[in-house]
């Protein structure tokens, strides 16, 4: 599997965290950045991240911020993106399962790095269910096009 990992300053030192984790599975892993802990904007990184999914560079990604929500509103706004903010394990498991979500977003000040790891894990290994779950995901690229639904 292929992971985009990308985050802003707040994300910083999960992203690295959760990139050395990756690696040590034998994941293929695109580090988009940040590097370092110098103030950066959240957009840019939710952007690179969503693009490279949209690309099929990568299967899934995860984007950090410094609660995940900004970085997660400027990767929903990329068509075909699906962007979850999880800070549990259920809700990562559901976004997989029922809502295909292609890019796990998370809070590097709100999330631990023992929970986030355990959030990726699930996120990355949950198959999306398809049925009447497809239907519904479809409905979403739906409103995408400007279509009433
Ligand atoms: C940066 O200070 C912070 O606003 C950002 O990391 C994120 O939490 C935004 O949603």
């Amino acid at each position: 599997m292929r992971v985009v990992l990308g985050s802003d300053h707040g994300g910083y030192k999960l992203k690295e965290a959760i990139r050395t984790h990756l690696e040590a599975q034998g994941l293929e892993v695109q580090d988009l950045g940040t590097h370092s802990t110098d103030s950066v904007d959240y957009p840019a990184y939710g952007f690179a991240v969503g693009t490279a999914i949209i690309k099929g560079e990568a299967d899934l990604g995860i984007a950090i911020c410094g609660t995940g929500q900004g970085i997660s509103m400027a990767a929903n706004k990329i068509r075909g993106v699906r962007a979850a903010l999880c800070t549990e394990t259920f809700s990562a498991r559901m976004a997989r399962e029922h809502n295909n979500a292609n890019i796990l977003a998370l809070g590097g000040r709100v999330t631990g790095v023992g929970l986030a790891l355990d959030i990726v894990d699930i996120f990355l290994k949950t198959e999306f269910a398809g049925g009447r779950h497809a239907r519904r995901v479809n409905l979403i690229s739906d409103i995408e096009r400007g279509e009433e639904i």
